[in-house]
């Protein structure tokens, strides 16, 4: 009898689980036709922001209005300060065209206390970076140090090298130079670590990443960042910027645009009552809820916080909330990877980084598998909103990828080829994020159209080895 009763038991909390899990694969589901509404829907609000109209995305003109062709030459040192770390570099461009090597390059993770930008001692770190690396490499000859600023953080711009910044984001909070020049605050500050340097360009990471993949490769249309945070730069026709000052005069008939798609909002995102948890507690709360869906400063804290409510909800770890299942931040979005491509029968990987991460212990295989699903779910959203967001980018940019040509461009003409470069360590190192991403674009696109896209790993991070140029090296190379 007590037998039964425990096989009764065991069912019942079976598929009170499988009911509770159901709720976010309906929640989290993104049929082709949601994709294509939110597609439309992220061009729309692009399409305002160009024109600032209200409600449009911030659609920021980068002023580079010409790509490099692969033959520029010289050396520069480029400074990326991204959303986790900053790197600096000295770029040697190639003697052979779209070639070019990183002579040497240094990589601090930034600490926290500069994430609270008020404090005012974010860009001395990065210029007192900047200045061991410049000091170490400049040589004789007296011309000034040429540095390219690679900035993953919303700039409005007058030019290439100037930039105010419009707003902090992801885990940066605070009002230092809201409104001022940061390029103009980097050059004191450098100067104050005693180098006096050209700042000839500041792009953002999107835009440096177009760039910089450009210098190899001329089909590169659009620069993507799937990291930290998530965004979009693109290639736009000047006249379609109603934003840019009156009479502007490039010296083409494009420029690149910084869209700022981590802002695109919709009642059709397909949204969980975590990601509003996470929305509330974050750095930006109301801000950026796009990026809180798709970026890796928060899949892993999404999952967690699902795993918690599966736990509380549906004892999903037995009675108890385990571990450190209820303390933010603990499962990154590199363990949900880990967890996510572990593909063994056994899921001993799963195991693992439960209990280096969560310190949660002796689980079974079917709550292994649980915790697996809800990755994978997690990321599955990701994806394909994100796929759906490069489907409208490419959209505006005039690829026929499925459904009406934004810009009027004719849907049935041959697909051209065209490449995204992108970089960020979700895109890098998450395979399965890739092989989901792939996938949507396809259902999204259509297949013969989403033939036409490559998606090509554009990191910056391999600049010392690759043939590709730096992203902030780009900066300064694009000036
Ligand atoms: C955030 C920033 C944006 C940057 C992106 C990726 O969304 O606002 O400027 O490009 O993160 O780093």
């Amino acid at each position: 009898v007590l037998l039964a009763h425990r096989v009764r038991e065991a069912k019942r909390a079976c598929r009170e689980m499988d009911a509770l899990i159901d709720e976010y694969r309906q929640l989290f589901n993104t049929p082709v036709e949601r994709l294509h509404a939110l597609r439309d829907a992220l061009v729309e609000q692009l399409e305002a922001g160009l024109a600032n109209k209200p409600g449009g995305l911030l659609a920021l003109p980068s002023y580079v209005d010409v790509l490099p062709s692969g033959h520029e030459r010289g050396h520069c040192f480029a400074v990326d300060l991204g959303g986790t770390n900053l790197r600096v570099a000295h770029v040697q461009l190639g003697e052979e065209r779209g070639a070019t090597e990183a002579t040497h390059i240094r990589e601090w993770p930034i600490p926290d206390e500069h994430l609270d930008t008020d404090k005012g001692t974010l860009l001395t770190y990065v210029a007192q970076r900047t200045a061991e690396v410049v000091q170490e490499h400049a040589g004789g000859g007296g011309a000034k140090p040429v540095v390219g600023f690679c900035f993953s953080f919303p700039v409005e711009q007058t030019a290439v090298d100037n930039g105010r910044v419009v707003v902090w984001t992801k885990n940066f909070r605070g009002t230092y130079l809201v409104g001022e020049d940061v390029v103009g605050a980097l050059r004191r500050e450098l100067a104050a670590a005693g180098v006096d340097a050209e700042v000839p360009a500041i792009m953002n990471d999107t835009v440096a990443t177009l760039v910089a993949l450009r210098y190899g490769e001329p089909d590169t249309q659009l620069g993507i960042i799937l990291g930290a945070g998530t965004n979009c730069a693109y290639v736009e026709r000047a006249d379609a910027i109603g934003k840019l000052p009156a009479g502007f005069q490039g010296r083409t008939p494009t420029m690149v645009v910084n869209s700022e798609w981590g802002d695109f909002r919709s009642p059709l995102l397909p949204s969980c009552e975590e990601d509003l948890w996470i929305d509330c507690s974050s750095a930006h709360p109301g801000s950026g809820l796009f990026e809180k869906q798709i970026s890796g400063l928060y899949l892993g804290e999404v999952a967690r916080r699902i795993l918690l409510r599966l736990a509380v909800k549906g004892e999903l770890f037995g009675g108890a909330v385990p571990g450190l299942l209820d303390r933010h931040f603990k499962l990154t979005t590199a363990d949900m990877a880990a967890i996510d491509e572990d593909d063994s029968a056994g899921l001993l990987g799963v195991a693992e980084v439960l209990d280096r991460a969560l310190q949660i212990g002796g689980t079974s295989l079917q709550q292994r598998q649980m915790v697996r699903e809800v990755c994978q779910l997690v990321c599955l959203r990701s994806a394909r909103l994100c796929a759906a967001a490069i489907a409208g980018i490419l959209q505006r940019a005039g690829h026929p990828c499925g459904g009406a040509s934004a810009s009027g461009g004719a849907a049935s003409a041959p697909a051209p080829h065209v490449v995204v470069a992108v970089d960020g360590s979700v895109f890098a190192k998450y395979s399965k994020y890739r092989e989901r991403l792939r996938a949507a674009l396809e259902d999204v696109c259509g297949k013969a159209a989403a033939d036409s896209i490559e998606l090509r790993l554009a990191q910056d991070g391999s600049a010392s080895s690759s043939r590709r140029l730096s992203p902030a090296a780009a900066a300064a190379a694009a000036a």
